[in-house]
């Protein structure tokens, strides 16, 4: 069995939705449904037909009346069949229409809201660590799933609604007019209140919702950091705490939600009472007319019918205006995290080298994160192809942040890094990415199988044998064999769990299988026991010959076997050497020799004490 590392791809390339951003909501958001945009004009168009056929069922109903009814007609019954046939095909076909327009909607918002999920997706993963170290999951997370849902709604109800809305409105309003265009004109005198009203409101609205989404991201943050660290949580017997802060945030959110819902319960109430009484004052003026003989009891009754078509469109019009301002305060939301730049990892640029042979050299090279001082100074070392080159000193020393710059995760700010004689970043990140494999302080298992964990960077297609040997040097085929599905056994929820060491071990067999000519190590020991170390440690020294590696430990029998050494302070080295030159110096490596020497004794003896 092979495991394929590649996924083929399952719909069309992913697009990319950057350059239809726009500042205005309105067109950004139309940019947004580009390919789709003749089926939203089909849905607003059967949106039209509708509107026509309803309205000529109203004329129709005038026609009954005046013409049917009250003359004198041949044949009444085959009349009425005509007109009764009528009304129903018209109704047949207002149907039809409502529905292919439904139909439609429905069709551009999914269309539209998976390709943006999709890009959503691929942005958000090939944004800079830069990014993602400000950035909140659960505030992503918000972005992805929510906004976008809210950007749905705005195509499938929202949009189409005001088409259908204003259509409705202007065909009802001519067919009114052409009954009697005094009154006509009578009945829509409302409007500018209705629509100053609703922009008042959709103002309002606007910074609510934009209020309540912010409020959400926090609890959605809130929750996902909770479930992530829930061990945590429970160590530290946390859990009161971590529930106020979930209530509190609950209720912030509670809070907004019903701000913005109290804006909408004041606001309709408000325009019914607008539109009722235009509506009232439109039959009142209608009736006169009809008394004083101006107007046909039939055109009246054409007119009362239609009136109402004329009325909802304005009411709904306003409630739709302010349900809008969701759908615009979500793009604006998600336009600021499509506006966020890639990382270019340079595929349109050629390596400056075929192959790597892997020296570096590090000249006075000075680092800080965007956010604070300097965490690297003057870091200046050789290093041979092929070398090891250890790390160590305590926390925070700035070992991590060293070999984080291999990879060009970031980019140091003084000094140079050459890589095989050319400056490092002459080199595309990919291509330093396929080369340089590293084993993460903190490695990350998929909830994926073991197999496909394994395999998962080697960017190829890879057979059993191959992912077996990786687990073998990584002193981890043993345990996988002993669980019952061997290589298939799921990691995660629904799987096992593994062990911090075990994790360490799959994370390192990831990495080697992946082969690289560049090996960074991130403390990839510091969770094993030492026995299981010192097997690794073995099956590595097999692996890291021919490979220029950079070695992160904290134990001296892990370092000692490196070409050079280098001790590290608050960003600095502070010595360097082999191991047999550093013991000579009498310096903090010395110090720390003798510490971890004495602790090992200590507990040789009392293992031995207790007989173990
Ligand atoms: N993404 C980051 N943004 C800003 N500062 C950071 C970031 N990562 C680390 N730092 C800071 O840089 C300094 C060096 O951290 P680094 O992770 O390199 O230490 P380290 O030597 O690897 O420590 P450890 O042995 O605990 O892993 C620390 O002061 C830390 O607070
Ligand atoms: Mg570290």
């Amino acid at each position: 069995m092979s495991v394929q590392t590649h996924v083929q791809s399952v719909s069309s390339p992913v697009v990319d939705l950057k350059p239809t951003l726009a500042k205005n909501g309105f067109s950004g958001l139309w940019r947004l449904v580009r390919g789709y945009r003749l089926m939203y004009v089909g849905a607003i168009l059967a949106l039209a037909l509708m509107a026509l056929f309803n309205t000529a069922k109203f004329l129709l109903v005038g026609h009954l009346t005046d013409n049917v009814l009250t003359q004198s007609v041949d044949d009444l019954p085959l009349s009425l069949l005509a007109i009764a046939l009528g009304f129903i095909g018209l109704a047949l076909f207002q149907g039809f229409f409502a529905f292919l327009s439904g139909r439609l909607a429905a069709q551009v918002a999914e269309s539209m809201g998976v390709r943006l999920r999709d890009f959503l997706f691929d942005h958000i993963q090939r944004l800079p660590y830069t990014y993602h170290d400000s950035a909140k999951t659960g505030d992503l997370i918000q972005r992805a799933t929510s906004d976008v849902e809210s950007i749905q709604r705005f195509f499938s109800e929202q949009a189409t609604g005001v088409g259908r809305i204003l259509l409705l409105f202007f065909v009802n309003l001519l067919a009114v007019m052409t009954l009697h265009w005094q009154l006509g004109l009578l009945s829509v005198i409302v409007i500018p209140v209705v629509v100053a009203t609703s922009i008042f409101f959709f103002r309002r609205a606007s910074t609510a919702f934009d209020l309540m989404q912010d409020e959400e991201s926090k609890l959605t943050t809130t929750l996902q950091e909770s479930l992530t660290g829930v061990r945590v949580v429970k160590a530290f017997a946390r859990q009161d705490f971590e529930e106020t802060k979930f209530e509190h945030d609950n209720l912030n959110r509670f809070k907004r939600g019903r701000r913005l819902l109290l804006m909408h319960t004041f606001f309709w109430p408000l325009t019914d009472i607008m539109t009722a009484t235009q509506m009232l004052f439109g039959f009142f003026v209608g009736a006169l007319l009809a008394i004083s003989g101006e107007i046909s009891i039939g055109t009246y009754m054409a007119y009362a019918g239609l009136v109402i078509y004329i009325i909802f469109p304005i009411r709904e019009l306003g409630r739709l205006i302010v349900q809008m301002a969701t759908g615009m305060v979500s793009y604006k939301r998600i336009s600021e995290v499509i506006k966020a730049d890639r990382e270019d990892l340079g595929f349109d640029v050629p390596p400056p080298v075929k192959t790597l042979r892997g020296e570096f050299t590090f000249k006075e090279v000075t680092f800080a994160y965007r956010t604070g001082d300097a965490v690297l100074r003057d870091i200046d070392f050789e290093i041979k192809p092929g070398q090891t080159v250890a790390l160590l000193g305590s926390t925070g020393s700035g070992k991590t942040s060293l070999v984080n710059l291999l990879p060009r995760f970031y980019e140091y700010t003084q000094g140079s890094i050459k890589l095989d004689g050319i400056e490092l970043n002459q080199y595309p990140r990919w291509f330093l990415r396929q080369h340089i494999g590293i084993v993460e302080q903190q490695p990350f298992l998929f909830s994926r199988s073991i197999r496909d964990n394994i395999a998962f960077g080697s960017g190829r297609t890879v057979t059993d044998a191959e992912i077996e040997a990786a687990a073998k040097a990584a002193a981890l085929h043993d345990t996988i064999v002993s669980f019952p599905n061997g290589y298939g056994t799921l990691v995660g929820e629904k799987g096992v769990t593994l062990s911090g060491g075990q994790k360490q071990r799959m994370a390192l067999a990831r990495t080697l299988l992946k082969n690289p000519r560049i090996l960074i190590l991130d403390d990839a020991t510091s969770a094993v026991d030492t026995e299981t170390e010192s097997q690794i440690r073995e099956a590595l020294l097999g692996l890291m010959e021919g490979r220029t590696t950079f070695l992160i430990a904290h134990r001296i029998q892990s370092v000692m076997i490196a070409d050079l050494i280098l001790v590290m302070d608050k960003g600095r080295i502070i010595e360097r050497g082999t191991h047999d030159h550093l013991m000579t110096q009498g310096g903090v490596y010395r110090q720390i020799y003798e510490m971890q020497a004495q602790i090992e004794l200590e507990l040789e003896r009392e293992l031995n004490r207790v007989g173990l």
